[in-house]
């Protein structure tokens, strides 16, 4: 399929953290791209986020141009009647679905029959967000990763109702904004990438709350193993490549001792209650004064853009890229 995306004009609905990352992604990818900033502030945020990213991707090497040759590609505006253009609409307000059917409602009232819309909801199923629109089957899940213009990650997100077609088509389109996506074919809650990361905060509470590790262990454990390989291959490959049978052995024993609560785990819930955020207030499951908090935030982002560094080196298909190399090689 040969698509080119400037003459794909997408929608970004929701210009708070994500919004503006996924914005900045879009125009990398040479989108013209029509921000709509749902609430005022988002008006006064929304460009210098986008500038920011645009100006760090340059100097990572993401892109070449400076800043200036994307910002021309994209409108700023509160004014939802500019999206009639856009193939594409990607709704990212807050986590509420009152929220977002009233944002759906306005989108839908002008863009094209043949537009797609999409929401990066975190956990709402898609199949209940398609219907709060008047067209289902060209709603889907677009459900990115902070910050969407550095990860690889992206799910494609079919509902009940949605035209698997359309949902082929923008797994396509999603490869040529630096993804290297999953296609989730049947809805479920929490996605492929949420039901595999919950699975393990559930045993990371299981075992602290159980006097088996600290926090700090767990977190050195899971950095230093489970960290080590999983941008490589994943936990099928992972399985293949250090031997199948040790994995089959040990799920007959372990698997019945795992931790299958479903009640929330006191050790958050405390924190949450006592007003806890994480690194944003100082208070979460380690204490940070303002100075670390901040530390860390710019620590985060720049362990981004290295880490995505090492994800291109070594692409899903890395080992057929080789072959292909030394094919060639022989033959020259
Ligand atoms: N933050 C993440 O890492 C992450 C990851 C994946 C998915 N998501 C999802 O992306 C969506 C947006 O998350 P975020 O982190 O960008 O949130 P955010 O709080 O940074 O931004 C929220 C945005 O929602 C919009 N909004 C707020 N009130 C509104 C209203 N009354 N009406 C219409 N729009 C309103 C505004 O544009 C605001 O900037 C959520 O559905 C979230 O679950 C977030």
């Amino acid at each position: 399929m040969s698509i080119r995306t400037k003459e794909i004009p997408v929608g970004v609905v929701g210009l708070g953290l994500m919004g503006c990352s996924i914005a900045t992604c879009l125009l990398m990818a040479g989108h013209p791209v029509i921000a709509i900033a749902p609430i005022s502030i988002d008006m006064e945020h929304a460009e210098p986020r986008i500038l920011k990213h645009l100006l760090k991707s340059r100097e990572e090497g993401l892109v070449n141009e400076a800043p200036e040759y994307y910002l021309k590609n994209l409108i700023i505006t509160e004014d939802y009647s500019l999206l009639k253009l856009c193939k594409l609409v990607i709704e990212c307000t807050l986590e509420s679905e009152e929220i977002k059917k009233s944002v759906y409602s306005k989108v839908e009232l002008v863009i094209d029959d043949n537009a797609i819309m999409a929401s990066n909801t975190s956990a709402i199923p898609i199949s209940i967000l398609q219907k709060l629109t008047t067209r289902p089957e060209r709603f889907f899940g677009l459900h990115w990763a902070e910050p969407s213009h550095t990860t690889r990650f992206l799910e494609v997100i079919c509902g009940e109702l949605s035209d698997i077609e359309k949902g082929e088509y923008l797994y396509e389109l999603s490869h040529l904004w630096g993804k290297e996506p999953t296609l989730v074919r049947k809805d479920i809650r929490g996605f492929i990438g949420n039901r595999l990361m919950y699975a393990m905060y559930r045993e990371a509470f299981y075992l602290v709350e159980n006097g088996y590790a600290t926090v700090e262990d767990v977190d050195r454990a899971c950095r230093n193993n489970t960290g080590y390989w999983m941008t490589l291959v994943g936990v099928f490959g992972w399985m293949d490549l250090t031997g199948v049978a040790a994995y089959h052995n040990v799920i007959k024993d372990l698997f019945p001792t795992l931790c299958n609560s479903t009640e929330m785990p006191k050790l958050i819930d405390d924190i949450v209650k006592a007003g806890g955020k994480g690194v944003s207030n100082g208070h979460g499951f380690y204490n940070y004064t303002p100075e670390e908090a901040k530390l860390w935030e710019e620590t985060f982002a720049d362990f981004s853009y290295e880490i995505r560094k090492l994800a291109m080196k070594y692409p899903a298909d890395v080992v057929k890229k080789k072959l292909k190399e030394q094919e060639e090689e022989i033959k020259s």
